[in-house]
């Protein structure tokens, strides 16, 4: 691996306690390009613009595939990943469903750590803290044949973060638009699947929502995931999330959420939730608590869900399931509670020669 160190960082000018979500960046990038049907060797240089010409192929027909991953610092100042592997492997998957060439891991793991090697710094202590980590594939090729590229670029970028969303997130249960149909892209993070989603997501801004709740493009009768997010219920004291399919994005935080709830022994079941089922669970007093679980947000409460002009809202429960499983998710990523299931992984010293 190629590196070259940025030679005066800009962290010093960084408000920390006033981030906007994904709007500044670390000191280091990774680039790593695929070419004659072989990755190259991946560098580490400044964050700095790409050279591209307007024929680049991602440009227009959207080529591209992306993850969402965190790194945390411990109060002994350790950095530590979280299910690294996982975002590896979801990203493969992706790349495999969109014709991109699977990145190898040594080139995805070293990179990754010679990274948070260098900007170290850029991971800020305390729960509220973390730096995010954006690696992406696409289609660097220059030709605007609608066909797969003859050159692909991986890259790693990052940035430092807070919070998400202020507050609890508003939703309406969206019956006209669809994220993602069977068969389609859904279940990999395909930038396209985003762009896709933003107009009905603009729309229900207008409205005063936060996000949507995507529901199933046939019936728009199940829900399926809250805008980035997987989306949880509580109905008694028993968990529901919608079970994995084609259609739902296999989120990380929402594997690990399953896994500690049933550690607290939470009662958890991954199937179908209906719209009707909600209304009832409701209506009954039975419906308690609402949440959305991603890498960006971790865990964040649902403060109502509106279904045309119904508005359902969720009191703060006492014994909130979302509080617990929000407290003991962040204390691992932490390192301040034991990591039973080994999510966590120390950024090693450098890895590269220079
Ligand atoms: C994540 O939670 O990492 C996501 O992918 C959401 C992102 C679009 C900000």
């Amino acid at each position: 691996m190629k590196i070259t160190q940025k030679g005066h960082s800009n962290i010093q000018e960084i408000d920390f306690n006033n981030l906007k979500f994904g709007a500044t960046f670390s000191d280091h990038m990774l680039i790593c390009k695929h070419k004659d049907g072989k990755w190259g060797e991946a560098e580490i240089m400044s964050y700095q613009p790409l050279p591209m010409m307007p024929g680049t192929q991602v440009f227009h027909y959207g080529q591209s595939v992306f993850e969402g991953m965190k790194a945390f610092k411990t109060d002994q100042g350790k950095v530590l990943l979280f299910r690294e592997e996982d975002n590896f492997n979801r990203l493969n998957k992706s790349a495999k469903r969109l014709c991109i060439p699977e990145i190898p891991k040594e080139i995805f793991m070293d990179g990754l750590h010679e990274i948070l090697n260098l900007d170290s710094e850029w991971v800020k202590q305390g729960d509220n803290f973390s730096l995010y980590i954006r690696p992406f594939i696409f289609a660097s090729g220059q030709c605007i044949k609608a066909t797969i590229s003859d050159e692909y670029t991986f890259m790693i970028i990052c940035s430092p973060t807070t919070t998400y969303y202020e507050g609890d997130m508003q939703v309406k249960i969206e019956q006209k638009y669809t994220r993602a149909v069977k068969g389609g892209t859904g279940a990999v993070k395909a930038a396209g699947n985003y762009a896709a989603s933003f107009y009905a997501t603009k729309l229900a801004r207008e409205k005063g929502f936060s996000q949507i709740i995507w529901t199933d493009a046939e019936n728009h009768e199940y829900l399926e995931e809250a805008g980035t997010m997987n989306v949880w219920i509580r109905i008694d004291d028993t968990l529901i999330t919608p079970k994995l399919s084609d259609t739902i994005l296999g989120g990380i935080t929402r594997d690990s959420v399953v896994q500690l709830a049933k550690d607290m022994g939470i009662e958890v079941e991954e199937r179908a939730i209906s719209i009707s089922e909600l209304k009832e669970a409701h209506q009954n007093g039975r419906l308690k608590e609402a949440f959305g679980t991603g890498t960006a947000v971790s865990v964040i409460f649902i403060g109502s869900i509106t279904l045309d002009e119904n508005k359902m809202q969720f009191p703060k429960q006492v014994d909130s399931y979302a509080r617990k499983l929000k407290a003991n998710l962040t204390a691992i990523q932490h390192g301040k509670i034991a990591d039973n299931h080994g999510w966590t992984t120390e950024v090693e010293s450098s890895v590269a020669s220079h």
